[in-house]
């Protein structure tokens, strides 16, 4: 279904966003924006704000925001349109939506979605009803899974022959070539098809929907060594975005505002079954950087469970460092050897896994202690490696004031100079940021330079400027003339930073074509969710107005503050732009090769120095 964009712009403003979101917070005025307690996780002091004048919503604390279709959309769990339907319906605005024709692809999708569902629900006839079932029956009860927790995550369990499957989904009418590009099926030389999944206890993938995208298929064997099939990649399956039992904890992790991360489909329904529902399962890999992404829509606050024991080992310090540098904050528990999250439960219970989480050690702790137990310490030389190793893992972290408190914790645990871990962490911090900032062509020969503290330095982009971040705050504002003023100056691609780049293009773009630049509606346009987030955080940065114009001159009406400021933002930028071009030209005139040229170059050099002496007079 497609609503017009116009009609989406129509029930947007015909409320206000204060009003809505006052319907389940309870807002008070400060200033010019309301606070309250923030509905999307649990906090004691309120740090969720509304501005009636941008019309948008953000939470400092979990970083929640967005227009009011986004509140609805997080706050009722429903989707866009639904949470356009539910407005306009109550204002009274008829949505003459129609319903779209489908397009081939979707048309496509829905087919192979309901062909995982048919097979989805004759595995679990199997499993729950079939003569032949009992095997799996028994499996399950051996391992302790209730029938009512099979029911809920859909288990089955697939035949031993080789084409029951297939006569299944011929009886069904199903498209065979279809099942077979699902990887439920596949077809011998001689044409005939064959099941897949044999003699399997079958695990349905689901989307956070709630669809079912894919199987993993687990042999009763308990000493096989490949104990998983699972489907192959699919227009409908992408194992890299999908993430098992999000779509059964979603609500729960959501409400307790923390994430228990652990490697198994069995230790997930395990922990499900016994009331611990906050789960989702990596599925033995590292997790991707887009099933970080996904899960920081629920929480920033997570719990990892892995295996000492495992190859998994590297595989999790990997999913660490994309949840640390994804702002989550993380949390590491071990279990006694020999144990993972499914056997320990079974045998002692939620209350006891319940421990193991409380005293879950903050991930540098952990690696610290790690190391510790390796005896790194000890030895001089080897003391330095497991430093630089910890520093490493906390230049991960973008915040620096969370960066400074983490050097704290382990000087202090462990005995080391706070000032020996700070001046490691500025140097390499200093390296990637030194790094980012060299033109290509020398960056290989620097990272030659710096092989030693190769695994340490992290190729960043350069970081938004001071100006940059200014500029766009004024982009942002919603104010037509200063919108206009900025583009008149400076250019989308002038800035250097892809991110702000990319935002600027989005306020160019309406500008030009006359439509609305009110925040409330440019975030609409944001795809990225991190570049929504950054842009809804930036408008509710304060620093700029209050700290330098409004003390200044008490009493100055706003838009004038706004009018001076954009003017000096703008001044400085180009200002900026200048003096990269001034130094670009210094270097091109000490390696130029010709006189010609390096008249040429110096000529060039005193108009730009001219440009610039302009550029600082202008009022
Ligand atoms: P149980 O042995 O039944 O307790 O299974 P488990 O789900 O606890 O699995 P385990 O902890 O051994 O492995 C963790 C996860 O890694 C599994 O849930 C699977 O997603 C994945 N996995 C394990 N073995 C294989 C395999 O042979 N092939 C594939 N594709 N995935 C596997
Ligand atoms: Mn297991």
């Amino acid at each position: 279904m497609v609503i017009p964009e116009r009609k989406i712009e129509e029930v947007r403003s015909a409320v206000n966003i204060v009003d809505i979101i006052a319907e389940t917070v309870q807002l008070r005025k400060r200033g010019k924006n309301y606070i309250g307690l923030c509905p999307f996780h649990q906090e004691k002091t309120p740090s969720f704000t509304v501005s009636s004048e941008k019309q948008i919503y953000h939470c400092f604390g979990c970083h929640a925001g967005g227009n009011v279709f986004k509140f609805l959309m997080d706050y009722q769990n429903v989707s866009f349109v639904e949470a356009v339907k539910a407005i306009a319906e109550r204002v009274g605005i008829t949505i003459e939506y129609h319903e779209a024709p489908p397009t081939e692809e979707q048309t496509e999708q829905e087919i192979l979605y309901d062909i995982n569902t048919v097979a989805a629900r004759y595995f679990s006839n199997n499993l729950l009803q079939s003569l032949p079932g009992e095997i799996a029956r028994s499996y399950f009860e051996d391992r302790k899974i209730k029938v009512q927790t099979q029911r809920i995550f859909g288990l089955g369990y697939a035949l031993q022959d080789w084409d029951h499957t297939v006569k299944f989904l011929k009886e069904n009418n199903i498209d065979l070539e279809k099942a077979k590009y699902l990887g439920l099926i596949d077809r011998k030389d001689n044409g005939d098809y064959y099941d897949k999944f044999r003699s399997r206890i079958i695990f349905p993938i689901f989307s956070p929907n709630g669809r079912v995208i894919a199987f993993g298929g687990r042999i009763m064997d308990k000493a096989a060594v490949a104990k998983y099939l699972n489907s192959p990649e699919s227009s409908i399956y992408s194992k890299r975005k999908s993430l098992y039992g999000l779509s059964h904890s979603k609500d729960e992790i959501r409400r307790l505002d923390k994430a228990i991360l652990v490697e198994g489909y069995m230790d997930l329904i395990s922990l499900f079954q016994h009331g611990i529902k906050n789960v989702v399962a990596s599925s033995g890999t590292a997790l991707t950087e887009e099933q970080v992404q996904m899960l920081s829509r629920y929480t920033k606050n997570i719990v990892v469970f892995y295996d000492a024991d495992t190859a998994g080992v590297k595989a999790s310090l990997r999913s660490i460092e994309l949840l640390v540098r994804q702002d989550f904050y993380v949390k590491i528990a071990e279990l006694p050897t020999g144990e993972d999250p499914d056997s320990f439960v079974q045998k002692y219970g939620k209350d006891e896994f319940d421990e193991y989480i409380k005293r879950a050690q903050n991930f540098l702790e952990y690696q610290t202690a790690q190391l510790e137990k390796q005896g790194k310490f000890e030895d001089p030389a080897q003391q330095t490696d497991a430093i630089r190793e910890l520093v490493q893992s906390v230049s991960f972290v973008n915040d620096e004031l969370k960066r400074s408190i983490l050097i704290k914790s382990v000087a202090k645990k462990f005995n080391l100079r706070e000032k020996l871990l700070e001046s490691e962490l500025e140097k390499v911090l200093a390296v990637s940021k030194h790094r980012s900032e060299l033109k290509p062509a020398v960056k290989e020969v620097a990272i030659e330079q710096e092989r030693s503290l190769d695994k340490i330095a992290v190729v960043k982009e350069k970081s938004a400027s001071p100006v940059e971040r200014d500029l766009i705050k004024l982009l942002f504002e919603g104010d037509k003339e200063i919108v206009n003023y900025i583009f008149t100056y400076i250019k989308p691609e002038d800035f250097s930073n892809s991110t702000v780049r990319e935002l600027a293009e989005v306020v160019h773009e309406a500008n030009l074509h006359g439509e609305n630049i009110l925040p409330a509606v440019l975030i609409e346009k944001i795809t990225d969710e991190k570049v929504k987030e950054y842009i809804i955080n930036i408008s509710f940065d304060k620093y700029v107005l209050s700290k330098t114009w409004e003390d200044v001159r008490p009493g100055t009406a706003e838009n004038i503050i706004l009018q001076k400021f954009a003017r000096d933002t703008v001044r400085n930028f180009r200002l900026n732009l200048i003096e990269t071009e001034l130094e670009n030209l210094h270097n091109q005139i000490i390696s130029s090769k010709t006189e010609s040229e390096t008249q040429e170059l110096l000529e060039t050099k005193q108009r730009l120095i001219h440009e610039r002496r302009l550029v600082q007079k202008e009022e």
